[in-house]
């Protein structure tokens, strides 16, 4: 269609010699071949757990048949009722941007938030490889910055919460000047995402457990597709609000400077061990080879099939037979080329994740002192960042919250000479 344009603009300028025909045809051109022809909106099957669960072509189309049924497209998005989710709030966060009937705006996840977190929810947008942090990929359904226990699901004051502020220090934006019935639209929709992004995991995991007699095909019975799919997905989030953390009351006659000593203590003794991975300085230079789950699950991937490739190479040792291997390399082609997003990529070349720099005072999940509370008591989930509850006591983890706090504003010479960096030589 490109070159077809060019070839019209051509044939413009030299039938007109006049530069602003030819601009105003070229323009009207690609209106013409573009307006109407947009193809619809579509999700993108999750092809690194595909690839992970090595299923074959016809395996990924029973998954995609069972997606589209249960929970529809982009554009007209549905959730089975055990979800517990709200169609209306859905509706109005759903498909392309547009007014309705009453005038009221549609599309707000498309408008405000697709470009990063992609329009299927797995961080896939087209502005997510130049960011860092990537965008949130929901489809795992693991998210940091909340006031639940490690592995349980936000609540939905946490999401709202997120919405509000942003993410200090990334590029999550806050999304404060938006009306408090379109947060709670877009929140849904987060959750819709998350939710239609762990069924389709659990489908595609379901394949290994299929006995002979199904033969290789999901059953698409109510016991298997919500008892044994759906269910254990929303039961997490429904009970996400039973899940709070249990925050003891900071004493009241609290002696700050002993307490900002005793967590000094902490943070760099055997128990908490936090300068493991924010270093002896807490500049963030600890341990720093690691990756999150979402990268580790991409360096796995690409790392098991370079491995069957090169058994492969190997002839008769593969365990693989030809059409699977040809299979696979078709689906990773990106990983090896690109490892980047291009059109129809589908995962982002692996990162690992820095520990923070504590000196700098900024902090993702809310500089609340309670929120600093949450990430040290359960860790950050989906992070290398581990929970202190159970080596630290309750009340213990205030006093690490302190010296955290004080950090930003720990003098250059209390850092100490035996040290190996300090503050001011690392800017
Ligand atoms: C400019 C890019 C960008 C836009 C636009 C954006 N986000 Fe994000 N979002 C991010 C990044 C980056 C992260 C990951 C931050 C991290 O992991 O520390 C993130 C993380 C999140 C999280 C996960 C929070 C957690 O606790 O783990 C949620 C939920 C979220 N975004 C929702 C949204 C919604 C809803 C919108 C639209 C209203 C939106 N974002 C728009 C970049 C963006
Ligand atoms: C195994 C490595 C590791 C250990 C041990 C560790 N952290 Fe972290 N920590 C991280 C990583 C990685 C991040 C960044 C996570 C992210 O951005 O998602 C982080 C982030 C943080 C943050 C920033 C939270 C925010 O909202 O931005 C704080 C505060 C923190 N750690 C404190 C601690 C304390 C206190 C300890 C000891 C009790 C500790 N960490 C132990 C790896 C670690």
């Amino acid at each position: 269609m490109k070159s077809q344009s060019q070839i019209v603009s051509r044939t413009l300028v030299r039938l007109h010699s006049s530069w602003a025909v030819a601009a105003c045809g070229v323009t009207l051109l690609m209106c013409v071949s573009g307006c109407g022809s947009t193809p619809a909106a579509w999700f993108r099957p999750n092809m690194v757990e595909a690839t992970k669960q090595r299923l074959t072509p016809d395996q990924e189309r029973q998954v995609s048949t069972v997606m589209l049924a249960m929970f529809g497209t982009p554009d007209a998005p549905v959730a089975p009722p055990e979800t517990g989710l709200d169609e209306a709030k859905l509706q109005l966060a759903a498909g392309p941007v547009h007014s309705d009937i009453v005038g009221r705006k549609n599309g707000l996840y498309r408008e405000h938030c697709a470009h990063c977190h992609g329009v299927t929810g797995d961080g896939l947008g087209p502005t997510a490889a130049f960011l860092n942090p990537y965008p949130r990929d929901y489809r795992p359904g693991v998210f940091k910055f909340k006031s639940t226990e490690r592995s349980d699901k936000p609540t939905h004051e946490d999401l709202v919460r997120i919405l509000h502020n942003g993410i200090p220090g990334t590029s999550m934006p806050s999304f404060a000047l938006l009306s408090p019935p379109k947060v709670e639209a877009l929140v849904e929709y987060v959750k819709y995402l998350s939710i239609r992004g762990e069924t389709e995991i659990a489908l595609m995991r379901a394949f290994f457990e299929l006995d002979d007699e199904a033969q290789g095909k999901l059953p698409e019975t109510r016991e298997f597709l919500v008892d044994e799919v759906l269910t254990p997905v929303t039961e997490k989030w429904k009970s996400a609000a039973d899940a709070l953390i249990a925050v003891p009351e900071m004493a009241s006659d609290l002696d700050l400077a002993a307490s900002i000593a005793k967590g000094k203590e902490l943070f760099y003794g055997d128990k908490a061990n936090c300068v493991k991975c924010h270093g002896p300085t807490a500049l963030g230079d600890g341990q720093a080879n690691d990756y999150d789950d979402w990268n580790k699950a991409i360096v796995e991937v690409s790392k098991e099939v370079k491995s069957g490739l090169e058994r492969a190479g190997e002839t008769s040792t593969s365990g693989m037979d030809s059409e699977a291997l040809a299979e696979h390399r078709g689906q990773l082609a990106w990983l090896d080329k690109f490892g980047r997003v291009l059109d129809g990529g589908d995962a982002l070349r692996p990162r690992t994740i820095q520990p923070r720099n504590l000196r700098h005072g900024i902090y993702r999940g809310g500089r609340r002192p309670l929120d600093l509370y949450y990430r040290i008591h359960a860790g950050i989930n989906g992070a290398p960042m581990p929970a202190a509850k159970g080596t630290v006591p309750p009340e213990e983890i205030w006093h690490i919250v302190n010296y955290v706090k004080s950090l930003p504003y720990e003098l250059d010479g209390e850092l100490g000479a035996d040290r190996p960096m300090v503050a001011k030589d690392r800017f």
